[in-house]
């Protein structure tokens, strides 16, 4: 019998990453249509507490009503688009006021006032209630999906479940925030973090603690899980790599967690989000900190120099390895089926 190797797969074209007209089709039939990370239920965990985001740009907010109930909106006002809140996160008095005019519509998405609007014969308030984003909680992380049906999100995360095991979540809080602007495209991120093959050449301190030789990636379903061994116990990279389609982080480290979400901020520049969460809101330790600096900036480094030869307009395709960039594979198959549909 002859065994042969696998083919290696083309990459995707370079178009993919540079042009401008995908970036509206992306926005539509990826972003909106798929789960999004919000935030950590312990950051809205009173009533009338709020927080609002820009989720591949679309404003939404999450406010957790006086019955316990956390409701999701399109951050826009029916009268002419204006936003209800001006900060990222507060506690509001019950209501959500317009900050353009000052509609203020109930925690339940309801108008429940249209100041000093004017006598009007054929103005219904009942038909100008907030715009819903649909919500769903897993392990305390709070999805937001703008339209559409997406697949139930704990079927989605399940392969994530089964490595996390008993581990328990339910002491965790938000320990810390941050945030790094990147110039590339958010494709060029995300493939970047799904593949270890550039760990020994662009990260010398990450490999120095982990065994870059038996970096294993594996897919299930829409999850891409990294099987990355420590080369001591006690590192802060002994735990569970896990990343769920389309652009959603989960690095669990020794004590907590820190979910990273790779968002597009138009077609060339990504925001990573950085949402630490630790036992009972403990500061961060140091050294997971300092190693998360060093390896964020060196995939930076690299993913904007890459950007920048895309942009270039030299390169078009080239070949994934069957060995190191089955995750790339992955995604790039569940991207073709996305820009395939409608
Ligand atoms: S836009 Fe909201 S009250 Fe005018
Ligand atoms: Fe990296």
């Amino acid at each position: 019998m002859t065994v042969h190797a696998p083919q290696a797969q083309e990459t995707a074209p370079a178009s993919w990453y540079v042009d401008p007209a995908l970036w509206p089709v992306e926005r539509r039939r990826i972003f909106a249509a798929n789960w999004q990370f919000l935030t950590h239920e312990s950051a809205i965990a009173e009533p009338r507490s709020w927080r609002a985001d820009v989720l591949a740009g679309y404003p939404v907010i999450v406010v957790r009503g006086d019955d316990g109930q956390l409701r999701g909106f399109h951050n826009v006002c029916r009268h002419r688009a204006g936003p209800l809140v001006r900060e990222d996160a507060g506690v509001c008095d019950g209501h959500l006021t317009c900050q353009y005019h000052g509609w203020k519509y109930m925690l339940d998405g309801r108008l429940r006032m249209a100041r000093d609007f004017g006598a009007a014969s054929d103005f219904d308030p009942r038909e100008f209630g907030l715009f819903t984003v649909r919500l769903a909680v897993w392990r305390g992380l709070v999805f937001a999906c703008i339209e559409g049906e997406p697949a139930d999100l704990a079927t989605q995360l399940a392969p994530i479940d089964a490595r996390l095991g008993e581990v328990d979540w339910s002491g965790l809080k938000v320990a810390l925030r941050r945030q790094h602007v990147l110039d590339c495209n958010w494709k060029t991120y995300v493939e970047n973090y799904s593949e270890g093959y550039h760990v020994a050449n662009v990260h010398p301190g990450l490999d120095a603690e982990i065994q870059a030789d038996k970096y294993r990636v594996t897919i299930e379903g829409r999850v891409v899980l990294h099987d990355v061994p420590p080369r001591a116990h006690d590192t802060v990279y002994n735990g569970v790599w896990a990343w769920l389609w389309p652009n959603i982080a989960i690095n669990c480290y020794s004590r907590g967690l820190m979910i990273e979400r790779m968002s597009p901020i138009g077609h060339l520049q990504t925001r990573l989000d950085y949402l630490y969460l630790t036992p009972d809101g403990e500061p961060v330790e140091t050294e997971t900190l300092t190693m998360s600096d060093e390896v964020t900036a060196e995939d930076k480094w690299i993913t904007e120099r890459v950007q920048q030869n895309l942009n270039a307009g030299v390169y078009d395709t080239g070949r994934l390895s069957p060995k190191h960039e089955t995750g790339i594979a992955a995604f790039q198959g569940w991207m073709r089926e996305a820009l395939a549909k409608g």
